[in-house]
């Protein structure tokens, strides 16, 4: 991050602002496309972790297509010049209307979640004379190493269709005569930093493949989903993850056949490190036992740490004393809980009212979990390869 462009165009916003760093976004992308794109997978972009027009634009750009979870993903896709073709919708509960807008748009494939959802897209197509391509979400039960609210390939979460499930949607599978049946797709949690998970994915997925082809099934597409983590601790030592890393998994442990598509959905790896929280100093608070320093963002522009209990960097930007001595403090933000910390006991130069503060790692689950708890406003947003023209159109 250059430290100093930001100040300067931080003079000129209002805090709490996203800032989006373009250079290290399209870097990011440039690997995505090298180690993956390359090689002939298909890569979608989740648009839970980021939807903004303008980085939406640039992953389309890129190359990569879209993964979306709601009507309102779907739409924003396309609106942002996604081709439906390559558009995944997934999500455990889609409503009528959100299949039907599939449908009428002509996606690339319905990531199906339970035998009652397959009848009911079969349904809405024969209503609507079309077929809809699907892919079974399979839950593998792949343990992984991270918080509890973000496992999803667990026989306890509600994701996915369980091995016993499965054989259910194989025997229903031939009736259903609006069902184009593609594949199969898996997403076995997010912020998964070692590599060990996705290779016990890549052999139940050839197991799987065998057990629905002797049913007389073709697969034509493995969706391996997204997952892969990012280093919140230490930002800077690595901007981009080891994204050659990722892809070489499932280069040599996926057994996949010339005739099948290989498909990925890749969020927060993408566009995590990519953002950060602009945030100032409000008040200090200096007691015996603590201090705080109250800022103007809070856990209504960025939950992870108040949610999932997670660690963002927190980098100081502007001080107002250069030569402040370190001191420890608990850095939280306005809202009337006390779970608004963002992080606690955490040294710092000493800070004082107007220190510019950024709270790193912000790009992925940050600006689009925002909410207007508190009745907060909403923000700017500011980006790197606009800064110029941010710092003189002053408001
Ligand atoms: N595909 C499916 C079906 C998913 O459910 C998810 C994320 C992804 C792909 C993208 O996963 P990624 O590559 O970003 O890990 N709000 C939480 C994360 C929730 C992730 C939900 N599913 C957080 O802030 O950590």
């Amino acid at each position: 991050m250059n430290a100093s462009d930001i100040i300067a165009a931080a003079e000129h916003r209002s805090t709490p602002c996203y800032y989006y760093d373009i250079a290290l976004l399209n870097q990011t992308l440039d690997l995505v496309k090298k180690y993956g794109l390359a090689k002939g997978y298909h890569v979608h972009f989740a648009l839970k972790a980021n939807h903004e027009p303008t980085i939406l634009q640039r992953i389309q750009q890129a190359g990569l297509g879209a993964d979306c979870v709601s009507g309102g993903e779907v739409q924003q896709a396309i609106d942002c010049h996604f081709d439906p073709k390559h558009i995944a919708f997934a999500g455990v509960g889609k409503s009528d209307a959100e299949i039907e807008l599939g449908l009428e748009k002509g996606i690339f494939c319905f990531n199906v979640e339970s035998l009652q959802e397959l009848i009911v897209i079969n349904e809405i197509a024969k209503r609507k004379n079309t077929q809809a391509p699907i892919a079974l979400r399979l839950n593998p039960n792949v343990q992984v190493n991270t918080h509890k609210y973000i496992t999803t390939g667990l026989h306890e979460n509600k994701f996915g269709i369980t091995d016993e499930e499965l054989l259910l949607v194989l025997d229903a599978l031939a009736d259903l005569s609006h069902i184009q049946f593609l594949g199969i797709h898996f997403h076995i949690g997010s912020q998964i930093t070692s590599l060990e998970p996705f290779v016990e994915l890549c052999h139940k997925a050839n197991d799987y493949v065998t057990q629905i082809e002797n049913r007389g099934f073709s697969v034509k597409v493995l969706n391996m989903g997204g997952g892969f983590g990012v280093n919140y601790e230490d930002p800077d030592s690595e901007p981009i993850p080891d994204l050659k890393s990722f892809f070489e998994v499932f280069d040599t442990h996926l057994n996949y056949r010339q005739d099948q598509e290989v498909h990925f959905e890749l969020g927060r790896s993408i566009i995590a490190q990519a953002g950060s929280l602009l945030t100032r100093v409000l008040y200090i608070k200096e007691r015996s036992t603590k201090n705080f320093a109250v800022v103007d963002a809070g856990m209504t522009e960025l939950i992870r740490p108040a949610l999932y209990q997670a660690t963002h960097k927190i980098q100081v930007l502007s001080l107002n004393d250069s030569n402040a001595p370190i001191t420890n403090y608990d850095v939280v933000g306005p809202i009337c809980e006390s779970s608004d910390t963002f992080i606690t006991d955490h040294p710092l130069n000493k800070l004082q009212r107007g220190d510019l503060l950024a709270i790193r790692s912000a790009g992925a689950y940050g600006q689009v979990m925002k909410s207007r708890y508190n009745l907060r406003p909403d923000f700017p947003v500011l980006y790197s390869d606009e800064l110029n023209h941010t710092t003189i159109d002053t408001e």
